[in-house]
């Protein structure tokens, strides 16, 4: 059964203006700037190139992950919707089905996000937001017993 959607950490919360609806976290896309976003993600690939245990499972370029991964985290922190024009609706759990995602790769996933955010100089208290939602995101993705 599909979650409701504000129970999916893939599916985006409002960040302002719904009437009624709190204000969730910061427009951090507003806060940071595009560029940050970037940022992260060739520091978070650069990461998973030396990681001999998460590399065999991406493309040998990574620079198309790296551009799914920025244009998703913009669009997700409150940025133009360019990778849901690009690709669709981001359906997370579904686009991770195909690998084989248990708790040892969820926490190494983790753990090069956790360096990515540093590498990239993400300040705080920005830092500790976006990990608390990669952290949840990572466990929602985890899709094999291990
Ligand atoms: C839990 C451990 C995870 C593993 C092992 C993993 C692995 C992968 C792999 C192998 C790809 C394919 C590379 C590509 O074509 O872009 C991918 C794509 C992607 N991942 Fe993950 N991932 C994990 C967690 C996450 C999390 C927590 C997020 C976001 C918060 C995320 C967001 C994405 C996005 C946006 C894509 C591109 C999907 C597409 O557009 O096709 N992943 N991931």
């Amino acid at each position: 059964m599909q979650e409701p959607a504000q129970d999916r950490p893939d599916v985006p919360l409002p960040v302002s203006g719904a009437a009624g609806s709190p204000m969730p976290q910061p427009d951090l896309h507003a806060v940071l700037g595009e560029e940050a976003f970037w940022r992260i993600a060739r520091a978070f690939y650069a990461r998973i190139d030396r990681d001999a245990f998460l590399r065999p499972m991406f493309p040998a370029d990574l620079q198309e992950p790296i551009r799914n991964q920025a244009e998703f985290l913009i669009q997700y922190f409150g940025g133009p919707q360019h990778y849901s024009a690009r690709k669709g609706h981001p359906r997370l759990r579904m686009r991770h089905m195909s690998f084989a995602i248990d708790v040892a790769a969820r926490n190494a996933w983790v753990a090069c996000m956790r360096g990515a955010l540093e590498d990239a100089a993400i300040p705080e208290p920005h830092r500790s937001a976006m990990m608390g939602y990669f952290e949840r995101t990572a466990t929602f993705l985890i899709n094999r017993e291990g």
